[in-house]
């Protein structure tokens, strides 16, 4: 364990400072795209303009044929796309892997410049964060870099998950941490075969009726439950107790855009700002759900004016707002400031929202 007065101290000779705050840059969704594919390569500059953040994919879902092809197309997007202010991230291939020495090698020194984060799979514990904080200190020395490269870990191992609060205080370079429900299913040894999502199977039911008793179930009314809830809930935890940033990750069933949409707002409501999108149709839903509504943006603003110094309490509409409330409506507010500042659409909605309920 690092002695605190050393915890923001550059772990290589001439690597840049640790940041000492993660910068809240809009990341509503995290867009996966296959580098070692060219078509979608030359796709990557009207992708940028549509997403909070592209992601070049070097690990699963990438062929071992392939792995050598999408790092270097990943190298040469980054050279070469005009992406905005979009941001730029990798995933790279897992610590275990053949592989990862060379990702980390060739992006940072090649173009670790314009990277933001390195988003690290099948972390189990704060050992793994460790390890490639101190090979990127010295990789960004070599390369020459002002600026730290961040990193995110996947939650997808049992041990990763009850590891996950050392995990999100590993390093001053965690930006946050998403889950990866496949993963995790598998090493969970849980009895699904999907990639995020619930299970028909995994349910509550109502009590049986004096009637159910002699052998009748019929109208016992059933649930379906979250798969994901204690997992999701921890990782917010556990991010927020460390100023990192938490996010779902992928939902496989792309035809399945309502339970996406279930899943990905059930994050966003327990503390997640965005999720993974693996096809167009998801980020429009992604862009949605990790958009507030116009209404509570409104409505939250209104809340934040009626409380002046935010402390006491005053009544709105029958409700009781105190300093928890009002504490609650900035982290709204908040959100749809910086949204605002990326999105004009969402600006205009969220003022013509505000200027309503004021005036009510
Ligand atoms: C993501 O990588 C997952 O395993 O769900
Ligand atoms: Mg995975």
């Amino acid at each position: 364990m690092r002695p605190p007065k050393d915890f923001f101290a550059p772990l290589a000779v001439g690597a840049p400072d640790p940041v000492r705050e993660i910068p809240f840059r809009p990341s509503r969704m995290i867009h996966f795209f296959d580098p070692s594919n060219e078509k979608m390569r030359g796709k990557v500059p009207d992708m940028a303009r549509e997403v909070d953040v592209l992601l070049g994919n070097l690990e699963d879902a990438v062929p071992t044929d392939r792995k050598e092809t999408a790092r270097a197309g990943l190298v040469e997007v980054a050279r070469t796309a005009d992406i905005g202010d979009t941001q730029l991230w990798t995933r790279v291939n897992s610590l275990d892997s053949p592989w990862v020495l060379d990702d980390l090698i060739t992006l940072v020194t090649e173009v670790g410049d314009k990277l933001d984060v390195i988003m690290v799979p099948k972390v189990e514990g704060a050992a793994d964060i460790h390890y490639v904080d101190q090979l990127l200190a010295q990789l960004e020395a070599r390369a020459g870099l002002r600026r730290p490269l961040l990193v995110h870990a996947i939650l997808e191992t049992a041990s990763g998950v009850a590891n996950v609060e050392e995990i999100a205080g590993a390093s001053p370079r965690m930006q946050g941490i998403s889950l990866g429900p496949a993963d995790l299913a598998a090493s969970r040894r849980m009895k699904t075969t999907r990639v995020g999502g619930g299970h028909p199977g995994y349910l509550v039911r109502t009590d049986p009726s004096r009637e159910d008793e002699t052998g009748v179930h019929e109208g016992r009314t059933t649930y379906q439950q979250d798969l994901w809830h204690y997992t999701v809930s921890r990782m917010v935890d556990a991010c927020a107790m460390h100023g990192i940033l938490p996010y779902y990750g992928p939902f496989g069933d792309i035809r399945d855009v309502v339970g996406c949409e279930d899943q990905f707002r059930n994050a966003f409501l327990l503390g997640c700002v965005g999720a993974w999108s693996l096809h167009p149709k998801q980020i429009t839903i992604a862009k949605k759900v990790f958009s507030p509504a116009p209404e509570d943006v409104a409505w939250a603003r209104k809340v934040i004016a009626a409380m002046g110094d935010g402390t006491g309490t005053v009544m709105i509409d029958g409700k009781m707002q105190d300093d928890a409330t009002v504490k609650q409506c900035r982290v709204v507010a908040e959100l749809a400031d910086e949204l605002a500042a990326r999105d004009r659409e969402l600006a205009e909605a969220y003022d013509a929202a505000t200027e309503k309920v004021m005036a009510e």
